[in-house]
């Protein structure tokens, strides 16, 4: 049987320190018996869905670094269900995991397993994606704000809606799943930029839809954005009005966007489409000329950056900025940003997003996790 990484080894003064979660309460320590240093332990990982691309590479990277370190593994995905991700991190927890990798697929609905997790005294990174519950101990995650405002940074630069004078473009705009809290600090971040274009009148959402909750998109489906924006094309636009942007949060979503403006959109001009993510049909979409950027985060590094931090939090280290230059990752220590609850701050390790368009694709494939076909299409390296 797998002994608890959590025990003889660590001091009373480390147990407390890698116990308190984002809340600052300290848990009770995890029961069972001392490991050997050279022990690996068990982590358990819990992805949302394998239906969206990135979650198969986020879980995957994961895994491999997990157990290239020495550690045994347990990987779920949910499938969308946050019942059933309540259920495989509760089994998780029975089967004695060290440590959780959480990426939730609603942020507000884990606190059952959590509370088990913080009574088990096992610590929980909250993945890519914030759980409100103070049983988070640290969160990894890209920059989401800086997604959204590199996403609102791109139009206004593509547009040069600074000097647009009385020229007036319209724009349409699809946001994330509202389970998610990844997907507010994204339309925040672009809404930031563009608003002050759409008070100016510069920009000019013809369908007049452009609070959160009315351009979400439920579990980020593609299929909904589609039929949204169909809906939107057929109701504002089948008169010929011209549409020049489409604000979406992410690849997901812009995949469907993308589709209802190729086959349902009278216009002939090309729609700048914005996205998230670097999936391979989005690159296609890309160099064929029909999504126009995507705000690519490496989730190769998050996992590296999750490998080391989960590593420094059973050594019972210090865990502040000055474990990034052991990243070896550009990412910034933000203990600000985030709460799992009011007035409960979670610190958090945040990577660097940056922007790709047809002409820097070539940046991916640098990264070694793209290759190029002698079609200029983008696959996944294996
Ligand atoms: C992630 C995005 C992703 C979206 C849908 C968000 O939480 O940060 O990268 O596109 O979920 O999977």
């Amino acid at each position: 049987m797998k002994t608890k990484l959590l025990s003889a080894l660590l001091s009373a003064a480390m147990v407390a320190t890698l116990l308190v979660g984002c809340g600052g309460s300290s848990s009770t320590p995890a029961s069972g018996s001392a490991s050997s240093s050279s022990d690996g332990g068990k982590i358990g990982i819990s992805m949302p869905t394998q239906s969206l691309e990135r979650w198969n590479r986020d879980g995957s990277y994961l895994d491999q670094q997990f157990k290239s370190a020495g550690f045994e593994t347990v990987l779920t995905y949910s499938d969308n269900d946050s019942g059933r991700q309540v259920n495989d991190i509760q089994n998780m927890l029975a089967d004695g995991v060290d440590l959780l990798i959480i990426s939730a697929i609603d942020g507000e609905a884990l606190n059952t397993a959590m509370n088990e997790a913080a009574e088990a005294g096992v610590p929980v990174i909250a993945y890519d994606r914030l759980i409100m519950n103070d049983a988070v101990s640290y969160y990894v995650s890209f920059d989401n704000y800086t997604v959204g405002k590199l996403q609102g940074q791109f139009i206004e630069k593509t547009l040069d809606l600074s000097n647009a004078g009385d020229k007036v473009y319209n724009l349409e705009i699809t946001a994330g799943d509202p389970a998610d809290n990844n997907a507010g600090y994204f339309y925040n971040g672009a809404m930031d930029v563009l608003n002050p274009y759409i008070e100016a009148g510069t920009l000019n959402v013809v369908s007049g839809q452009t609070d959160f909750d009315t351009v979400a998109t439920n579990q980020w489906s593609t299929d909904t954005a589609l039929e949204r924006a169909q809906n939107v094309l057929s109701s504002y636009y089948a008169d010929g009005t011209q549409l020049d942007v489409w604000l979406c949060s992410n690849d997901s979503t812009a995949l469907g966007v993308a589709q209802a403006v190729t086959s349902d959109y009278a216009g002939s001009n090309s729609v700048l489409i914005t996205g998230q993510d670097g999936d391979e049909a989005n690159l296609k979409n890309i160099v064929d000329g029909i999504q126009t950027m995507t705000v690519y985060k490496n989730v190769s590094n998050e996992s590296i950056v999750t490998l080391a931090l989960a590593k420094a939090i059973m050594a019972g280290e210090t865990i502040d900025e000055s474990l990034i230059p052991s990243f070896g990752i550009d990412c910034a220590y933000d203990v600000e940003s985030y709460e799992t609850s009011a007035g409960n701050k979670c610190p958090s390790f945040l990577l660097v997003p940056s922007v790709i368009t047809k002409d820097n694709l070539q940046e991916l494939v640098d990264t070694g996790l793209y290759t190029m076909g002698d079609d200029g299409y983008l696959s996944a390296a294996q």
